[in-house]
């Protein structure tokens, strides 16, 4: 123990933060007193073991390397207990560099909030902006430095499982919701104990994967890569991102990982991204199956010089890099600009101050069932769900209702609520509040029936009989279908869309009853229903909603809270139409008006057999009341250079209901240099309004606003006509021309 002390007292001076020394001066007083294979040591990354909930287990050879400094960061231990027990170790060895403690907190820690796309649908920002914030405080007073989040892929393809993770299929928005998501985990400043650094991931063009497929190629032009997949990632670095995650796939043939092009000349060239890059899960060793490096000695010299500055469980850089340098095939110039840029972060987040600053007990304990967090959850829960259909106003639900039927295979499920990403813990069946704890908790135990009705998966119909029984002794029936929490995410991906299972049938026996029938879908991804949405009297789609979700189910059914959400991706009709996004090309032979009456006209582009319209567009959401949008008004019809074009429009809430209304504007560049889409989001205002009342929703445009990728990949407007669209959605809108030129002059 003296030995232990007496080396503290040796080296601590060289990392101490006198107050005249910068981070720099310290990360090179460090550095300086490093082997080769320390430093690479740095760069390396294991996996703990997330599960544990008392000591944790490490391998011995992982806790050996730990002792001798071959270990900079452990991925997925939690709780200050095990976290400590594993920092321990790191102070063992010669120069006791902290490690860095990562973990997907995707959602929430402790207080599970809803799946990032639902939140999305929130329309939000200062919200998603807390729910991070609080996911943070929770992480951090459990020992956790740094999270795997937030997941920035734009998502087109609803088979890809992963689109549960991100904020939907617009660019502009999803841009937004990064930089809200990475404010919020990294709060004031990276050094705050209640801080930890977000990693934008996954660079780049993940959720491009062909066929919808996890782990699969994606093949895209320049142009869609920097029009569509890369700014929301530039948009987490102008938000100051500590960290970035590559990607699994390949990009044009190169693997994310290895890729000069996106690490170095885009990242950490032309944006000057100043934290580091870990790899994703494997992923440098991945390079092999993928046929682009023989043996892992190659695939750590390619991701080095690539840029890839941490290695997440391959083992290729701590098993290789040293030779590679002493080879002369790395310059040890590489390795040092890696390291350097970890140690920062080491810096930055106190560590080298206190190894142990994330490791308070007291904190943890304070943030245990936090009464505030989980208040929070509860309302960003309803804030997320999107209300697709309310026909007669069957809800809310009024008070004289006297029996409540709630059927389905959901009604009594905890933990699916969490979704994919969930961090689970010992006690998650007490904590979690289902549909059947929501509405019993309002409306109490003896107003309720109950039947499960079938199995989310499975051809078993046997249920169906007590469901229908259970439904006729009701005034209405809830009923509670969707995904398993497993069925979305990670490696997730379902060519088949359609409620799992004999789910839909389920809801269509209980349509005959003749009861009104409120279908409530709990899922990741956007779900196929037709018939269901032709025939149910009214339609939440809740997605995972978390923690409190079922107490915010019952909020929004019983009236206490007036839904608002709009869905950030579109909902197809068929797995058929996909990729079917809001913001497409027109075409030479767009399908018009016919798709609309359902008569497909030949040689158009559309479908044979299908509308080629969405079953719900993007933007889309009802509310308890209506509003009411009046015409567009302009303050000017012919902008020119930088002048600031108002959209104002009048909405007036004419319904029963206050309501919250999410106002949208669109922008159409009608000729350009390169074909644009027929839609792009620019701009939303959330409006609270209570009934009768009426408010001018003002919108401001710029020249900037009007900006794409020429064909030579310049960012650039031009001059000409465009279209403006305000509506409360993306396929209902009011909408004007103007001409923009250079100058007025013209
Ligand atoms: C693989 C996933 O793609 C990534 O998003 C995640 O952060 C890592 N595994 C670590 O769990």
């Amino acid at each position: 123990m003296k030995k232990y002390w007496l080396l503290l007292a040796l080296i601590f001076p060289l990392f101490a933060s006198g107050q005249s020394r910068t981070i720099a001066e310290r990360v090179d007083s460090v550095m300086n007193l490093m082997t080769l294979e320390e430093k690479i040591g740095q760069m390396n990354q294991y996996n703990g073991d997330k599960k544990a909930t008392g000591p944790i287990s490490i391998n011995t050879d992982k806790e050996g390397q730990i002792k001798s400094g071959m270990v900079g960061s452990v991925l997925n231990v939690k709780t200050v207990f095990n976290t400590r027990k594993i920092q321990e170790l790191a102070m063992q060895s010669r120069l006791k560099i902290p490690l860095l403690f990562g973990l997907d907190v995707i959602h929430g820690y402790r207080t599970i909030f809803p799946i990032p796309l639902a939140e999305s649908c929130s329309w939000d920002m200062a919200l998603m902006e807390l729910a991070a914030r609080i996911a943070a405080k929770e992480a951090s007073a459990s020992g956790t430095h740094w999270t795997f989040a937030p997941m920035v892929d734009i998502a087109r393809d609803p088979r890809w499982g992963r689109i549960m993770e991100g904020a939907g299929e617009d660019t502009w928005y999803g841009s937004k919701v990064a930089a809200a998501r990475v404010k919020g985990f990294q709060g004031t400043g990276l050094g705050n104990s209640d801080a930890v650094m977000a990693c934008a991931k996954h660079f780049a063009a993940y959720g491009a994967a062909q066929g919808g497929r996890d782990y699969n190629t994606v093949d895209l032009s320049e142009r869609e890569l920097h029009e569509v997949y890369l700014p929301p990632f530039k948009a987490a670095v102008d938000a100051n991102v500590a960290t970035f995650m590559n990607a699994f796939n390949t990009l044009n043939g190169i693997p994310a990982t290895g890729s000069a092009m996106l690490q170095r000349v885009y990242l950490k060239g032309k944006w000057h991204f100043g934290g580091f890059v870990v790899s994703d899960w494997e992923s440098i060793g991945e390079m092999i199956p993928h046929g682009y490096a023989a043996d892992k000695k190659e695939a750590a010299l390619l991701a080095i010089k690539a840029g890839c500055d941490m290695d997440m469980q391959s083992r290729s850089y701590i098993d290789n890099l040293a030779q590679l340098v002493r080879e002369g095939k790395v310059e040890e110039n590489l390795i040092n600009d890696a390291v350097r840029r970890i140690l920062t972060k080491k810096f930055e987040m106190g560590l080298f101050d206190d190894p142990f600053r994330f490791c308070d007990p007291e904190r943890e304990k304070s943030q245990w069932n936090n009464r505030e967090n989980l208040y929070v959850a509860r309302d960003v829960a309803r804030k997320s769900a999107v209300l697709l259909k309310n026909s007669g106003n069957t809800l809310p639900i009024i008070s004289k209702t006297n029996k409540i039927a709630l059927i389905g295979p959901l009604v009594k499920s905890k933990f699916d609520n969490l979704g994919f990403w969930n961090i689970s813990w010992p006690d998650d069946s007490l904590r979690i509040v289902s549909l059947w704890d929501g509405m019993a908790n309002r409306v109490g135990k003896e107003r309720l029936l109950y039947a499960k009705g079938c199995n989310i998966e499975g051809e078993d119909e046997s249920g169906f009989e007590e469901a229908v029984s259970v439904a006729r002794k009701a005034d209405i029936v809830i009923v509670s279908v969707g995904e398993k929490f497993d069925m979305s995410g990670e490696g997730k991906c379902r060519s088949n869309l359609h409620l799992p299972g004999v789910q839909e049938k389920l809801v269509m026996e209980l349509i005959t009853t003749g009861k009104p029938v409120i279908v409530m879908i709990s899922a990741g991804r956007p779900l196929i229903f037709n018939t269901i949405a032709e025939h149910a009297h009214a339609i939440l789609y809740t997605w995972w909603l978390g923690t409190e979700a079922g107490n915010a189910m019952a909020d929004i059914l019983l009236g206490d809270y007036n839904p608002s959400g709009k869905l950030t991706v579109t909902f197809p009709r068929a797995e058929g139409q996909i990729p079917l996004n809001y913001n497409h090309l027109n075409t030479g032979r767009p399908d018009g008006e016919k798709a609309i009456s359902g008569v497909n006209k030949i040689y158009k582009s559309n479908y044979l057999d299908i509308s080629s319209l969405p079953l719900y567009p993007f933007g889309y959401g009802l509310s308890y009341t209506t509003f009411k949008y009046g015409e567009l008004m302009l303050n000017t019809h012919k902008p020119a250079g930088n002048d600031t074009l108002e959209v104002s429009i009048d909405v007036t809430n004419t319904g029963q209901y206050q309501g919250e209304e999410i106002v949208q504007l669109y922008i159409r560049d009608i000729v350009a240099s390169v074909a644009r889409p027929v839609k792009e989001l620019k701009g939303f205002s959330k409006v609270m309004l209570t009934p009768g009342e009426t408010k001018r929703v003002k919108f401001m445009l710029s020249n900037e606003d009007l900006k794409f990728y020429d064909s030579n990949l310049n960012y650039i407007w031009e001059e000409g006509e465009f279209q403006v669209m305000v509506g409360p959605n993306s396929a209902d809108l009011k909408s004007d021309k103007v001409v923009w030129c250079r100058s007025s002059a013209k």
